[in-house]
């Protein structure tokens, strides 16, 4: 099939790549010509494991190609949406400005069909209503239908999760009838060789549809903060999250994933998907059923606090103090910076006057461009060396896998703060560190004179573990948050 995919960001360029893969004759589009020229030199614009791989197949196979030009797209049999729904700058609402006047563009291209049978599918993640709304705008074409088809993909797996997905959604105006089935079976056509796989394909209404997508988001971020709620419980009362976790884990009603405690979660979607969706529950005047979602951003918000904090408590205090960060990337096996809990605690550490280095096997260019002034550095031994405090908050392989003996002779000091809960206690201890870890007590020996002045606050002096409340957990700001689609 001939298809089209506008909007060639993370999701759309995956999503283009991928279909050309499955054999279709593919044209990415995206108003972005420095984009449009890297793809179309068979460069990733991002780090993404097989990318780059199906990508560079797709364009020597001649059914790959990238285009700005909107009047290229009139052979597209379908054409899929793949622009970014930030949060707006003005509150916690997506913007779908991107999205709009995509389809101001294309529909001429519509137009210049003829009334032939064409699909627009939608792939952005949208609140429930935007895709009745936007079938109102393309449907007056003639021949033309609309069909919303949320995206799951997790960044670091986006090619395995498109070309193996759980399961497809679709949303449609009508999810029965005649007409329903022939915008099923035209989409079914594209993705003819996943169904054959046997991935499962599920047909419901548009808001049904686009609830799936928000609800998904919102559940794995509970999930998520869920475990960091523990895990100040455990700091307050001497537990160990980790353990916790691996417990409740194995309660198959629970499930092990998600539950990785630490400095929790962000990235261009989770953070801004669950603001999203509580602004569209208000707006349709059920804010309080979604008011947990609230909570929930609140924690997350409490733990990069909480990462500060500690960091102070284990130095005496921050300023002037040289700290390591382990990571900018907002997950391992990502170039991507969007609300990373790693790049935020780096800047704030800066923000209070320590100085800060920050290493990345991938993500620096990206945090340097997104944090003017920081210090980064490519090479982790030379990130480590003079590091009086080292903090791990983002967790590719390399430092989970780190050599504790190894650091200790680069290091000023051996006092690591584990913000992903991923270092073994005994081994670093062992090897002479001081690890304080997110969601673990304080080791009940202090070994260093900064730690036996610090590691035992009462509990009533210890604001990120107390009551939530503005004071401790103030809402994050709009302003904050990073939203490049
Ligand atoms: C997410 C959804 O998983 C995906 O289905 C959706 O399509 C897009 O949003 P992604 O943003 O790639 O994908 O990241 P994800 O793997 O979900 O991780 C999000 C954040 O949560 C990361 O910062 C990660 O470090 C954090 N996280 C994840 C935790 O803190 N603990 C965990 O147990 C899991």
């Amino acid at each position: 099939m001939v298809i089209s995919v506008i909007g060639v960001g993370y999701l759309g360029a995956v999503h283009a790549a991928a279909m050309a893969e499955l054999g279709h004759e593919v044209i990415g589009l995206d108003i972005d010509a420095d984009r449009i020229a890297a793809l179309q030199a068979g460069r990733a614009p991002f780090h993404e494991p097989g990318f780059e791989e199906i990508l560079r197949r797709g364009l020597r196979s001649g059914r790959l190609r990238f285009t700005t030009d909107y009047a290229e797209l009139e052979p597209a049999e379908v054409h899929f949406l793949g622009l970014g729904t930030p949060q707006r700058k003005d509150g916690f609402g997506a913007d779908l400005s991107h999205l709009e006047s995509a389809i101001d563009s294309l529909r001429e291209v519509l137009a210049a069909r003829g009334g032939a049978p064409t699909l627009v599918v939608g792939k952005s993640t949208v609140p429930a209503g935007t895709a009745r709304r936007l079938s109102d705008q393309v449907e007056q074409v003639e021949g033309v239908q609309l069909l919303w088809n949320p995206e799951f993909l997790r960044e670091g797996f986006a090619v395995q999760d498109t070309l193996e997905p759980d399961r497809l959604v679709y949303g449609l105006r009508e999810p029965e009838g005649p007409q329903a089935e022939a915008v099923i079976a035209m989409l079914d056509a594209v993705y003819a060789a996943l169904l054959a796989a046997g991935v499962p394909r599920l047909v419901m209404g548009y808001e049904t549809a686009e609830l799936v997508k928000a609800s998904a988001n919102a559940f794995l971020a509970t999930k998520i903060s869920f475990i960091n709620a523990i895990a100040e419980m455990c700091e307050a009362v001497g537990g160990d999250v980790a353990d916790v976790a691996r417990a409740i884990g194995m309660d198959d009603r629970i499930g092990a994933k998600f539950l990785r405690a630490g400095v929790g979660f962000g990235g261009g979607c989770l953070p801004k998907d669950i603001r999203a969706f509580i602004a569209s529950a208000e707006e349709h005047g059920v804010g309080e059923a979604l008011g947990f979602l609230r909570e929930v951003d609140l924690i997350n918000e409490r733990r990069r606090a909480r990462t500060v904090e500690l960091a102070g408590e284990m130095l005496g205090g921050v300023e002037g103090r040289r700290i390591t960060v382990l990571g900018a990337a907002f997950k391992p096996d990502s170039d991507d910076v969007r609300d990373s809990p790693a790049l935020d605690v780096a800047d704030r550490l800066m923000q209070a006057g320590a100085r800060v280095t920050v290493t990345d096997p991938q993500a620096l260019a990206n945090a340097a461009q997104r944090v003017p002034g920081l210090t980064v550095e490519a090479e982790l031994a030379a990130a480590l060396r003079g590091a009086e405090l080292t903090l791990l908050l983002t967790e590719w392989r390399e430092y989970r896998d780190l050599d504790p003996t190894w650091a200790a002779e680069l290091v000023a000091a051996p006092h690591m703060l584990d913000g992903r809960t991923v270092l073994e206690p005994r081994r670093w201890a062992a090897a002479g560190w001081e690890l304080r870890a997110l969601g673990r007590s304080a080791p009940a020996q202090a070994t260093t004179p900064t730690q036996t002045a610090t590691s035992t606050p009462e509990p009533t002096a210890h604001p990120a573990l107390g009551p939530v409340g503005p004071a401790v957990a103030p809402t994050p700001m709009p302003g904050r948050t990073l939203t490049s689609a």
